[in-house]
């Protein structure tokens, strides 16, 4: 059967560059003779019926836009099955055949439940926290790199003039990807991921308390949220080595902004291919990115893979920030 009519939507947590993700869709489908429908509020758009058919100026003017036009949500009643039904039924009614989910892994896992029942979906790995196992970066990490690093730069310049140490909290829900990357960027003397055990005594205080006998007397520690205790670690280290502490959380700022250009590339090359996949006749496919090329995976096998975390990186970083 020849394609239709797709449906686009975002889902959970938004990201930059997901407009551009957004715009691709739009733009290549068009372009293919396929028509388009955006979807309002993720998997919410889709049992609600709150569908909007896109043109090619729809998507005019939003390539360099933060968040999402089409809007995100976190919709619990799309795990059910009544929720999954009354979504395929909706599609169905409106003639869509097909569907590209930008989003998490928990956006894929919903994906995966509407491709088991025979209604093809393909994923586009869109989140900060660059959790995605298949996926070397996904949309929306550069672009909150960036913005991490311009934020502790400023803290830098106050920490500085105050001989303080600052604790920086950033997102990435249970990964560190964001911290570490963000840690050797912005020279931290400690980075706090939960893909790493470390003794708040020996790992922090300590190295603390030593660098400062070399005449150190500003510091940064980065935290990643998935570690949580920011505040605390904090105290902690102000009762311990004497050194006036601020604990900082960055917060949802990270995941505002207009997106980097690595963004906007990747998210109009994934965008791209998924609508090449729908048309191709593919379904439970997640697109991703490896060593330059963009390609997919099958989204059961993707869910099940585990992402190394740089462990060389995070070694040469503590022992180039002493
Ligand atoms: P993300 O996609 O950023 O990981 P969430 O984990 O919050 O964000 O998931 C976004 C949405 O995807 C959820 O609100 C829900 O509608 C859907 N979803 C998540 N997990 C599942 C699941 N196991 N089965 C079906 N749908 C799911
Ligand atoms: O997944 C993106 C993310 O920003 C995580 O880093 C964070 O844990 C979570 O979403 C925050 O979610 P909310 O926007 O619901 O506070």
């Amino acid at each position: 059967m020849s394609l239709r009519k797709i449906a686009v939507l975002t889902s959970g947590g938004d990201a930059p560059g997901m407009n551009a993700a957004i715009r691709a869709v739009v733009r290549a489908a068009l372009d293919r003779g396929v028509e388009v429908d955006g979807v309002i509020r993720g998997y919410s758009g889709l049992i609600n019926n709150d569908f909007v058919p896109m043109d090619l100026r729809s998507v005019s003017d939003i390539i360099h836009r933060g968040g999402t036009f089409l809007c995100t949500a976190r919709c619990p009643e799309f795990k059910t099955e009544e929720g999954l039904q009354t979504a395929i039924e909706n599609c169905r009614a409106r003639n869509i055949d097909g569907l590209v989910v930008i989003g998490g892994d928990g956006s894929f896992r919903g994906a995966q439940d509407l491709s088991k029942r025979g209604f093809p979906c393909v994923g586009i790995p869109g989140t900060i926290d660059n959790d995605i196992s298949c996926c070397e970066h996904t949309i929306g990490y550069d672009t909150a790199l960036n913005t991490c690093m311009e934020l502790v730069d400023k803290l830098r310049d106050t920490s500085q003039s105050h001989d303080r140490c600052s604790v920086v909290e950033v997102m990435g829900r249970h990964a560190g990807y964001l911290a570490l990357n963000v840690g050797v960027a912005v020279g931290a003397t400690c980075i706090l991921v939960p893909e790493i055990a470390f003794d708040l005594q020996k790992d922090v205080i300590d190295r603390v308390r030593e660098m400062m006998k070399t005449g150190k007397k500003h510091f940064i520690i980065v935290v990643a949220e998935g570690i949580g205790g920011t505040v605390e670690i904090a105290k902690k280290i102000e009762e311990e080595t004497g050194i006036e502490t601020r604990a900082t959380i960055l917060g949802h700022v990270q995941r505002g902004g207009s997106p980097t250009l690595i963004d906007r590339v990747l998210a109009s090359q994934m965008g791209y291919h998924a609508v090449e996949l729908l048309l191709s006749g593919k379904s439970n496919r997640v697109v991703t990115i490896q060593h330059d090329t963009v390609g997919d995976y099958d989204i059961e096998e993707a869910l099940k893979m585990k992402k190394p975390f740089d462990r060389d990186m995070y070694e040469m970083a503590l022992r180039i920030s002493i």
